[in-house]
Protein backbone atom coordinates (compact mmCIF):
# COMPACT_ATOMS: atom_id res chain seq x y z
CA UNK A 1 0.00 0.00 0.00
CA UNK A 2 1.02 3.83 -0.52
CA UNK A 3 -0.29 6.85 0.89
CA UNK A 4 0.81 10.54 -0.22
CA UNK A 5 2.05 12.06 3.26
CA UNK A 6 4.15 15.07 3.86
CA UNK A 7 4.69 15.93 0.19
CA UNK A 8 6.06 12.30 -0.47
CA UNK A 9 4.40 9.24 -1.35
CA UNK A 10 5.18 6.47 1.69
CA UNK A 11 4.53 2.89 1.27
CA UNK A 12 3.75 0.72 3.94
CA UNK A 13 1.96 -2.62 5.30
CA UNK A 14 -1.64 -2.24 6.85
CA UNK A 15 -2.68 -5.65 8.74
CA UNK A 16 -5.01 -7.06 11.18
CA UNK A 17 -7.53 -5.70 13.01
CA UNK A 18 -7.07 -4.30 16.35
CA UNK A 19 -4.92 -1.82 18.91
CA UNK A 20 -2.52 0.05 16.67
CA UNK A 21 1.52 -1.51 16.35
CA UNK A 22 3.27 0.93 14.35
CA UNK A 23 7.07 -0.79 13.32
CA UNK A 24 9.58 1.47 12.67
CA UNK A 25 12.66 0.31 10.77
CA UNK A 26 16.32 0.62 11.30
CA UNK A 27 19.21 1.76 9.03
CA UNK A 28 20.26 0.85 6.20
CA UNK A 29 16.93 -1.30 6.46
CA UNK A 30 13.20 -1.53 5.16
CA UNK A 31 9.71 -2.00 6.19
CA UNK A 32 10.49 -5.92 5.18
CA UNK A 33 12.78 -6.15 7.89
CA UNK A 34 9.32 -6.41 10.40
CA UNK A 35 7.89 -9.40 8.86
CA UNK A 36 8.60 -12.43 11.05
CA UNK A 37 6.22 -9.68 13.28
CA UNK A 38 3.46 -9.13 10.93
CA UNK A 39 1.47 -12.50 11.25
CA UNK A 40 2.23 -13.30 15.42
CA UNK A 41 0.72 -9.91 16.18
CA UNK A 42 -2.28 -9.97 13.47
CA UNK A 43 -3.04 -13.45 15.10
CA UNK A 44 -3.00 -11.91 18.21
CA UNK A 45 -5.49 -9.48 17.87
CA UNK A 46 -3.15 -6.41 16.69
CA UNK A 47 -3.18 -3.80 13.65
CA UNK A 48 0.13 -3.96 12.51
CA UNK A 49 1.52 -1.07 10.56
CA UNK A 50 5.36 -0.74 8.89
CA UNK A 51 6.41 1.89 6.84
CA UNK A 52 9.27 2.51 4.75
CA UNK A 53 10.55 5.58 5.75
CA UNK A 54 11.37 7.72 3.09
CA UNK A 55 14.80 7.31 1.51
CA UNK A 56 14.27 3.50 1.73
CA UNK A 57 12.54 0.55 0.15
CA UNK A 58 9.90 1.31 -2.17
CA UNK A 59 9.01 5.27 -0.43
CA UNK A 60 10.23 8.11 -2.26
CA UNK A 61 13.57 8.93 -1.75
CA UNK A 62 13.88 13.04 -2.41
CA UNK A 63 17.02 14.95 -1.63
CA UNK A 64 17.79 16.08 1.45
CA UNK A 65 18.46 16.75 3.78
CA UNK A 66 16.78 14.45 6.10
CA UNK A 67 16.49 14.43 9.91
CA UNK A 68 14.64 12.45 12.93
CA UNK A 69 11.98 15.55 13.27
CA UNK A 70 11.11 14.68 9.61
CA UNK A 71 11.07 11.29 9.99
CA UNK A 72 8.84 11.69 12.78
CA UNK A 73 6.84 13.95 11.02
CA UNK A 74 6.37 11.44 8.35
CA UNK A 75 4.49 9.23 10.87
CA UNK A 76 2.88 11.28 12.21
CA UNK A 77 0.95 12.23 8.48
CA UNK A 78 0.80 9.07 8.11
CA UNK A 79 -1.36 7.64 11.21
CA UNK A 80 -3.39 10.62 10.55
CA UNK A 81 -3.92 9.28 7.23
CA UNK A 82 -4.82 5.83 8.46
CA UNK A 83 -7.12 7.76 11.11
CA UNK A 84 -5.27 6.20 13.25
CA UNK A 85 -5.03 8.27 16.72
CA UNK A 86 -3.04 6.29 19.27
CA UNK A 87 -0.14 3.43 19.12
CA UNK A 88 2.27 1.40 20.10
CA UNK A 89 5.30 2.33 18.56
CA UNK A 90 8.52 -0.53 17.99
CA UNK A 91 11.63 1.44 16.72
CA UNK A 92 14.71 -0.85 15.56
CA UNK A 93 17.85 1.34 16.02
CA UNK A 94 17.37 4.06 13.80
CA UNK A 95 14.20 3.91 14.14
CA UNK A 96 14.26 3.62 17.74
CA UNK A 97 15.96 7.15 17.65
CA UNK A 98 12.83 8.50 15.36
CA UNK A 99 10.74 6.97 18.43
CA UNK A 100 12.37 9.07 20.91
CA UNK A 101 11.74 11.94 18.72
CA UNK A 102 8.02 11.19 18.47
CA UNK A 103 8.16 10.76 22.81
CA UNK A 104 9.51 14.65 22.83
CA UNK A 105 7.27 15.93 20.21
CA UNK A 106 4.57 13.74 19.17
CA UNK A 107 3.76 12.10 23.34
CA UNK A 108 0.14 12.18 22.89
CA UNK A 109 0.28 9.85 19.55
CA UNK A 110 2.17 6.79 21.15
CA UNK A 111 0.30 4.73 24.01
CA UNK A 112 3.49 2.63 24.90
CA UNK A 113 7.13 2.39 23.37
CA UNK A 114 9.28 -0.82 22.35
CA UNK A 115 12.92 0.25 22.31
CA UNK A 116 14.45 -2.74 19.96
CA UNK A 117 18.34 -2.82 19.32
CA UNK A 118 18.44 1.02 19.93
CA UNK A 119 19.98 3.50 21.87
CA UNK A 120 19.42 7.06 23.57
CA UNK A 121 22.66 8.71 22.99
CA UNK A 122 23.80 10.89 20.30
CA UNK A 123 27.20 10.15 18.02
CA UNK A 124 30.34 10.95 19.27
CA UNK A 125 32.40 13.26 17.42
CA UNK A 126 34.37 10.24 16.26
CA UNK A 127 30.96 8.97 14.97
CA UNK A 128 29.83 11.94 13.43
CA UNK A 129 32.84 12.14 11.35
CA UNK A 130 32.33 8.19 10.39
CA UNK A 131 28.62 9.18 9.55
CA UNK A 132 29.74 12.46 6.89
CA UNK A 133 32.74 9.99 5.86
CA UNK A 134 30.38 7.38 5.11
CA UNK A 135 27.66 9.58 3.25
CA UNK A 136 30.72 10.91 1.18
CA UNK A 137 31.34 7.26 0.16
CA UNK A 138 28.02 6.37 -0.53
CA UNK A 139 27.36 9.90 -3.24
CA UNK A 140 31.05 8.57 -5.12
CA UNK A 141 30.11 4.44 -5.01
CA UNK A 142 26.73 4.16 -4.81
CA UNK A 143 24.99 1.35 -1.91
CA UNK A 144 27.18 -1.20 -1.70
CA UNK A 145 29.59 0.36 0.14
CA UNK A 146 27.12 1.09 2.92
CA UNK A 147 26.03 -2.86 2.30
CA UNK A 148 29.30 -3.61 2.66
CA UNK A 149 30.12 -1.97 5.65
CA UNK A 150 26.87 -2.70 8.10
CA UNK A 151 26.47 -6.51 6.92
CA UNK A 152 29.25 -7.69 9.17
CA UNK A 153 27.60 -5.35 11.92
CA UNK A 154 24.02 -6.88 11.49
CA UNK A 155 24.52 -10.31 11.86
CA UNK A 156 25.78 -12.76 14.54
CA UNK A 157 28.74 -14.40 13.24
CA UNK A 158 26.95 -17.55 12.96
CA UNK A 159 23.94 -16.04 11.89
CA UNK A 160 26.57 -14.93 8.56
CA UNK A 161 28.06 -18.21 8.41
CA UNK A 162 25.35 -20.52 8.22
CA UNK A 163 22.25 -18.31 7.15
CA UNK A 164 23.12 -17.64 3.51
CA UNK A 165 19.50 -16.78 2.71
CA UNK A 166 18.99 -14.44 5.49
CA UNK A 167 22.36 -13.16 4.45
CA UNK A 168 21.43 -12.47 0.43
CA UNK A 169 18.31 -11.24 1.81
CA UNK A 170 19.27 -8.14 3.97
CA UNK A 171 22.19 -7.57 1.55
CA UNK A 172 20.09 -7.26 -1.06
CA UNK A 173 17.90 -4.86 0.71
CA UNK A 174 20.68 -2.72 1.43
CA UNK A 175 21.93 -2.84 -2.01
CA UNK A 176 18.70 -1.78 -3.46
CA UNK A 177 18.17 1.82 -1.19
CA UNK A 178 18.53 4.68 -3.28
CA UNK A 179 22.11 6.78 -2.14
CA UNK A 180 19.73 9.64 -1.47
CA UNK A 181 17.43 7.91 1.33
CA UNK A 182 20.93 6.67 2.48
CA UNK A 183 23.13 9.79 2.94
CA UNK A 184 19.75 11.52 4.43
CA UNK A 185 19.63 8.60 6.54
CA UNK A 186 23.19 8.49 7.88
CA UNK A 187 23.40 12.35 8.08
CA UNK A 188 20.18 12.65 9.78
CA UNK A 189 21.21 10.29 12.38
CA UNK A 190 24.96 11.93 12.94
CA UNK A 191 22.67 15.11 13.56
CA UNK A 192 19.83 13.72 16.53
CA UNK A 193 20.20 14.95 19.83
CA UNK A 194 20.82 13.21 23.24
CA UNK A 195 17.82 11.78 24.63
CA UNK A 196 19.75 10.57 27.97
CA UNK A 197 18.39 12.89 30.13
CA UNK A 198 15.23 13.11 28.72
CA UNK A 199 14.27 9.57 29.64
CA UNK A 200 13.16 9.98 32.92
CA UNK A 201 10.58 12.31 31.43
CA UNK A 202 9.13 9.76 29.60
CA UNK A 203 6.86 8.07 31.72
CA UNK A 204 4.72 5.51 29.94
CA UNK A 205 5.23 1.78 29.63
CA UNK A 206 8.39 0.63 27.44
CA UNK A 207 10.19 -2.12 26.75
CA UNK A 208 13.69 -2.68 25.84
CA UNK A 209 14.49 -5.60 23.43
CA UNK A 210 17.97 -6.43 21.98
CA UNK A 211 20.73 -8.78 21.14
CA UNK A 212 22.89 -10.37 23.30
CA UNK A 213 25.11 -10.80 20.87
CA UNK A 214 24.80 -7.28 19.06
CA UNK A 215 27.89 -5.43 17.85
CA UNK A 216 25.92 -2.07 17.18
CA UNK A 217 24.25 -1.94 20.41
CA UNK A 218 25.91 -4.30 22.79
CA UNK A 219 23.33 -4.80 25.80
CA UNK A 220 25.07 -2.09 28.01
CA UNK A 221 24.31 0.45 25.40
CA UNK A 222 20.71 -0.85 25.47
CA UNK A 223 20.09 -1.17 29.23
CA UNK A 224 20.29 2.41 29.56
CA UNK A 225 17.04 2.50 28.58
CA UNK A 226 16.09 -0.01 31.15
CA UNK A 227 17.78 2.59 34.09
CA UNK A 228 16.73 5.68 32.78
CA UNK A 229 13.04 5.30 31.84
CA UNK A 230 10.81 5.34 34.49
CA UNK A 231 8.38 2.36 33.47
CA UNK A 232 10.72 0.03 31.44
CA UNK A 233 11.08 -4.10 31.04
CA UNK A 234 13.99 -5.26 29.57
CA UNK A 235 13.99 -8.44 27.46
CA UNK A 236 17.76 -9.98 25.99
CA UNK A 237 17.26 -12.52 23.22
CA UNK A 238 19.82 -14.96 23.07
CA UNK A 239 22.05 -16.07 20.16
CA UNK A 240 20.85 -13.09 17.94
CA UNK A 241 22.70 -9.51 16.61
CA UNK A 242 21.28 -6.25 15.56
CA UNK A 243 18.84 -7.91 13.91
CA UNK A 244 17.47 -10.30 16.62
CA UNK A 245 13.65 -9.91 15.32
CA UNK A 246 14.59 -11.59 12.33
CA UNK A 247 17.54 -13.89 13.59
CA UNK A 248 15.13 -14.94 16.12
CA UNK A 249 11.50 -14.30 15.47
CA UNK A 250 10.23 -17.02 17.92
CA UNK A 251 11.92 -15.39 21.38
CA UNK A 252 11.34 -12.06 19.46
CA UNK A 253 7.45 -12.24 19.18
CA UNK A 254 6.84 -13.81 22.44
CA UNK A 255 8.58 -11.04 24.27
CA UNK A 256 7.12 -8.56 22.13
CA UNK A 257 3.44 -9.97 22.67
CA UNK A 258 4.04 -10.40 26.53
CA UNK A 259 4.71 -6.70 27.08
CA UNK A 260 1.46 -6.23 24.55
CA UNK A 261 -0.74 -8.28 26.75
CA UNK A 262 0.55 -6.59 29.48
CA UNK A 263 -0.90 -3.15 27.98
CA UNK A 264 -4.14 -4.72 28.21
CA UNK A 265 -6.91 -2.48 29.84
CA UNK A 266 -4.54 0.69 30.34
CA UNK A 267 -4.60 3.91 28.66
CA UNK A 268 -4.74 2.14 25.50
CA UNK A 269 -7.32 3.23 22.42
CA UNK A 270 -8.69 0.58 20.21
CA UNK A 271 -8.37 1.72 16.87
CA UNK A 272 -9.99 -1.05 14.97
CA UNK A 273 -10.61 -1.21 11.16
C1 LIG B 1 20.54 1.04 12.46
O1 LIG B 1 20.47 -0.19 12.51
O2 LIG B 1 19.53 1.73 12.32
C2 LIG B 1 21.88 1.69 12.53
O3 LIG B 1 22.86 0.73 12.66
C3 LIG B 1 21.94 2.68 13.64
C4 LIG B 1 23.25 3.40 13.69
O4 LIG B 1 24.09 3.26 12.80
O5 LIG B 1 23.42 4.17 14.67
Amino acid sequence: MEAFVNGIRLAYDDAGCGPAVLLVHGFPLCRRMWHPQINALVASGYRVIIPDLRGFGDSDAPAGPYSMELFADDLVALLDHLEIATAVVGGMSMGGYILLNLLERHRSRVTAACFCQTRANADDEAGKARRLQLAQEVGEKGPQVIADTFLPLLLTDESLAQRPKLVEEVYGWMVGTATTGLAGGLLAMRERRDYISLLPTFNLPCLAIGGASDKIVPPAILDVFATGLPNCHRALIPDTGHLANLEAPGPFNAALLEFLAGLTGKSYTHDCC
